[in-house]
């Protein structure tokens, strides 16, 4: 009893059979509860502190080099800092947060007008999506429907997708993503800014060709798949970041789940949430996930458990299981989440106080296939685990 009692508290969950134990116990929790509150604080502020620089967005952070390793606009992760900032405004309500986040957000902007990648949604609408839904500024808006505008620039009618990248094209015809189906979301709210349903109907195309082709029998997901653009017939499906054609890459799982939850919420199509759901079950119970829920960085490595976790999988995971929940009531999602959350809030993964680098979670898991940033903190990392705990704040359930 006492054991899942200990559970029950570290699942965040009401814990009635604690009452025999006298409130010692309730205190240390409370104790290390403030730490870890304090500690977290500690983090926000350093990304506050850190010097607004149009050139230098921070993606992340290499300890044993003391390095910060800065990106241009360009970069798919560039939205990522400035929606930290204004996530960080709604958690905490301190203005300061937000006057940075309007600062970073307008070096993005530029953005709206590059066709060279998918990219879209991660970089304006994380920035300007996340700063729209607090100020409902005008500029903004005309921004999101600019950079759907472009996005759908690489839609193509025979394949029926956006198509992801532009480089290796001596090595792929028209690769698709399955990290692809998160730009949707920029394309679903254009529709609802514009009143025009042409961004809509091509994000229910690219979700449906994406529903049809990317999935295996077993509910996980392929990486990429090449299509050709002619035929609109897959050629190969394959990977780029995991660490065989037909392995689980994490991140690759964990999009997708969060992908199919995100298009229900704009289409109500419950294809779209079986799909969803199936992954989750398959990525929650998979034989090789460990017990507390921050996946190894590829489910099928040979090394396990010698290899990395990748934290930015768990967080992006952790958050969309928050929504999958409140469409589906199944409890079983709202635990799991609760459950890597609790874990992330440790100081296992929250970087110590003496890490002067605007970051907040450590142990994310970048790309094997540059051999770049893995095991470090990583501001996608930092985004989506600010997002769950939002979402877990609306939800009114506590950590
Ligand atoms: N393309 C985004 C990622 O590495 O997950």
């Amino acid at each position: 009893m006492i054991k899942f009692s200990c559970l029950l508290v570290a699942l965040g969950l009401a814990c009635l059979s604690c009452k025999s134990e006298g409130t010692n116990k309730n205190q240390d929790n409370s104790t290390a509860a403030l730490k870890i509150e304090e500690l977290l604080d500690h983090r926000y502020k350093k990304l506050v502190a850190y010097q607004v620089d149009s050139l230098g967005f921070p993606r992340s952070f290499t300890k044993s080099k003391n390095h910060i390793r800065k990106v241009a606009s360009k970069d798919w992760t560039s939205g990522f800092f400035p929606g930290n900032l204004w996530q960080l405004y709604k958690l905490t309500g301190d203005k300061v947060y937000m006057e940075k986040a309007s600062k970073w957000t307008a070096f993005v902007e530029k953005e709206k007008l590059n066709n060279h990648t998918h990219d879209m949604g991660f970089k304006v609408f994380s920035s300007f999506g996340e700063g729209y839904k607090i100020t409902r500024d005008n500029h903004y808006k005309r921004i999101i429907i600019e950079s759907a505008n472009t996005l759908i620039t690489r839609y193509n009618k025979n394949v029926e997708s956006i198509r992801s990248w532009d480089f290796n094209a001596d090595v792929w015809t028209f690769p698709v993503i399955i990290d692809n189906m998160m730009n949707l979301e920029l394309l679903f709210e254009a529709t609802k800014l514009s009143q025009d349903s042409i961004y809509h109907k091509i994000a229910i195309k690219h979700a449906n060709t994406t529903l049809k082709n990317h999935f295996r029998a077993d509910g996980s997901t392929w990486h990429v798949l090449d299509y050709n653009p002619n035929s609109g017939k897959v050629k190969s499906r394959i990977t780029h970041q995991g660490i065989h054609d037909n392995s689980v890459w994490s991140r690759g799982q964990a999009w997708a789940i969060y992908g199919y939850t995100m298009a229900y919420r704009y289409t109500k199509d419950d294809t779209y949430l079986n799909r969803a759901v199936a992954t989750a079950n398959y990525m929650t119970t998979h034989k090789n996930m460990p017990e507390d829920g921050v996946p190894y960085w590829d489910l099928d490595h040979q090394a396990i458990p010698n290899i990395s976790r990748d934290v930015s999988a768990a967080a992006i995971m952790a958050s969309a299981l928050l929504e999958l929940y409140s469409y589906t009531n199944n409890k079983r999602f709202l635990n799991y989440s609760i459950k890597v959350i609790t874990t992330l809030k440790t100081e296992t993964y929250i970087l110590g106080q003496d890490v002067n680098a605007p970051f907040i979670l450590d142990h994310s898991f970048g790309d094997w296939s540059k051999k770049l940033e893995m095991n470090e903190p990583i501001v996608y990392g930092d985004y989506y685990f600010l997002q769950a705990l939002l979402r877990l704040k609306d939800l009114k359930q506590q950590i």
